[in-house]
């Protein structure tokens, strides 16, 4: 049996409405290569609350965004390179060229800020992996709107540069950012995951492959 006749058999959904419902997740592509325009600020209001949906354990809302455009790429990008610098004070300068022009990449850069509350019940992983389905969110709804979309980073997120720049509290954390833009040119074909091989099932104390 298949996965997907097992999806068939328990809900009341058809298979051909299956396929349907989820085309638009399967075909979904990150966006190397974007242009403008980006998402207005309505647009843009549109997509975060949409992005808020993520599954949060308490409603906490453990996250918050910053969007940067214009000038403040450029100071985002002299963050990137200073906190690079702090963390490698011999930072090659390509890499440091390499690093800010990451910020100039696309039209509007939504920055995702995991920011738990570590006094809550609720475990602070949990927290941070609700503040990443944020991001997804984020990139899917730009994906289905129309705008093309990437989650990037940098492997220096942290440091006095950025925290100050993005007022960061003490537990809060970078977690990259999305670019978001018009699409420019195509991105490969993304071959399929094959959630099968990701995926077993558990039959009494048996742990045994799926499907
Ligand atoms: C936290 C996070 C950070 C990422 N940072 C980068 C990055 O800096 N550069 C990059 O090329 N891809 C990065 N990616 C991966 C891309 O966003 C994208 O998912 C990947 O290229 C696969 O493309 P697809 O989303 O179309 O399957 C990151 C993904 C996540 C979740």
């Amino acid at each position: 049996m298949t996965i997907m006749d097992d999806a068939e058999q328990q809900t009341p959904v058809g298979q051909d409405r299956l396929q349907a419902a989820l085309a638009p997740l399967l075909s979904r592509r990150s966006a190397n290569a974007l242009e403008e325009p980006g998402p207005d600020d309505r647009q843009l209001e549109a997509l975060l609350e949409a992005a808020a949906t993520a599954p949060d354990h308490g409603w906490i809302r453990p996250y918050r965004f910053v969007v940067v455009r214009g000038d403040g790429r450029q100071a985002l990008g002299r963050a990137l390179v200073e906190a690079a610098m702090e963390a490698d004070p011999l930072l090659d300068a390509a890499v440091a060229a390499k690093l800010a022009a990451k910020t100039r990449i696309a039209p509007v850069m939504v920055l995702l800020v995991a920011s738990p509350d570590v006094t809550h019940k609720v475990a602070v992983w949990e927290q941070v992996a609700t503040a990443s389905c944020a991001g997804f969110g984020l990139v899917l709804a730009a994906d289905l709107a129309g705008f093309g979309a990437m989650w990037k980073s940098a492997p220096w997120l942290a440091g006095r540069a950025l925290s100050g720049l993005l007022r960061l509290t003490e537990h809060e954390q970078l977690l990259g950012w999305v670019n978001l833009g018009t699409r420019a040119g195509t991105g490969p074909t993304r071959r399929p995951a094959e959630a099968r091989l990701l995926t077993t099932r558990l039959d009494g104390d048996t742990v045994l492959p799926w499907g």
